[in-house]
C-alpha cells in the first residue's frame, strides 16, 4: 500500500541514509566488524520520512527492526556500500550514519583458514573513503550529513572531518560520553555545521528528530 505523502520541510525531496556496520570478509567464516547497531541510522531514516522526504535506508549487517514504512537496501562490506551510494548520488541529502571498516583484508581466501599455526597475519588494506568521495563529487545544492565517531579530541576531530569532506554538518559522537556509543539507545549529538553548533542529548529517535528539525525545519 502506498502511503499517504506528508508535507513536511522535507517533502519531494530524496534522502539517503546509511546505517549499520560493514563486515569485510578474512574466510568464509570470519570477517572484521564494529558493534554499530544501525539504531541512530535507522532513527534519521524515520525522522527523514516523518517530515515528508523520500528515504532509501542502505544498511549493513544489523538485527535491529527496520519499520515497514522504510525503503531499504542492504550491503555487507564498505566495497558493496561504495557501489550502492554511487546508485543514489542523486539524492538531495544523504546521510551517511554507517560505521565503514577503514580497512579489510588485502586477500580473502575461500576455504576456512585452519589453525595449524602458531600465528596468523592478516594484511590489511584501505577502503575507498565513501564520504570523501560523495563531497568531492557534491552537486550544487546537496547536503551532506556525515557521522564522526571518536574516543578523543571529539569537537576538534570532528570540525576536521566537516572541512575535509567537504560536508554540510557532521554529528559528532563521542565512546566516552554519558549515554552515547555503539549499541544504545541514547546518545549525546554535536550537531557542527559552517555557522552554528548544538548539543542534543536524549534517545536516538528524540536526538534524530531534533537534528532535522534544527536542519531543514521552516
Ligand atoms: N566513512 C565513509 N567511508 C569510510 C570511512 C568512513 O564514508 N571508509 C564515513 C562514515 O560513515 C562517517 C564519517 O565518514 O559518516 C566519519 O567516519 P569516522 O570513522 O568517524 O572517520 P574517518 O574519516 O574514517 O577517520 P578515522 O576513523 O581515522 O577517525
Ligand atoms: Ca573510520
Amino acid at each position: 500500500i502506498k502511503e499517504h505523502r506528508i508535507q513536511g520541510p522535507l517533502t519531494g525531496k530524496k534522502v539517503v541514509v546509511t546505517a549499520g556496520p560493514t563486515r569485510e570478509y578474512i574466510d568464509p567464516v570470519r570477517f572484521i566488524s564494529n558493534p554499530s547497531s544501525g539504531k541512530m541510522g535507522i532513527a534519521m531514516a524515520d525522522a527523514a520520512r516523518a517530515l515528508g522526504a523520500d528515504v532509501t535506508l542502505l544498511h549493513g549487517p544489523i538485527t535491529e527492526k527496520i519499520p515497514d514504512r522504510i525503503q531499504t537496501k542492504s550491503f555487507i562490506s564498505a566495497d558493496d556500500l561504495f557501489e550502492l551510494m554511487k546508485d543514489h548520488q542523486d539524492a538531495d541529502i544523504v546521510i551517511k550514519s554507517a560505521a565503514v571498516s577503514d580497512f579489510k583484508p588485502v586477500t580473502r581466501s575461500n576455504q576456512k583458514e585452519k589453525k595449524d599455526r602458531a600465528k596468523l597475519s592478516v594484511e590489511l588494506e584501505r577502503n575507498p573513503d565513501i564520504l570523501s568521495w560523495l563531497g568531492e563529487h557534491k552537486k550544487k545544492g546537496q547536503v551532506l550529513i556525515g557521522f564522526a565517531m571518536e574516543t578523543e579530541n571529539l569537537m576538534e576531530n570532528a570540525r576536521a572531518k566537516l572541512e575535509k569532506k567537504n560536508l554540510d554538518w557532521i554529528c559528532a559522537n563521542s565512546l566516552s560520553e554519558k549515554g552515547s556509543g555503539f549499541a544504545s539507545d541514547t546518545n549525546t549529538i554535536h550537531l557542527i555545521g559552517h555557522e552554528r553548533q548544538l548539543e542534543f542529548t536524549g534517545s536516538k529517535k528524540e536526538i534524530a528528530s531534533q537534528i532535522l528539525q534544527e536542519i531543514f525545519g521552516s
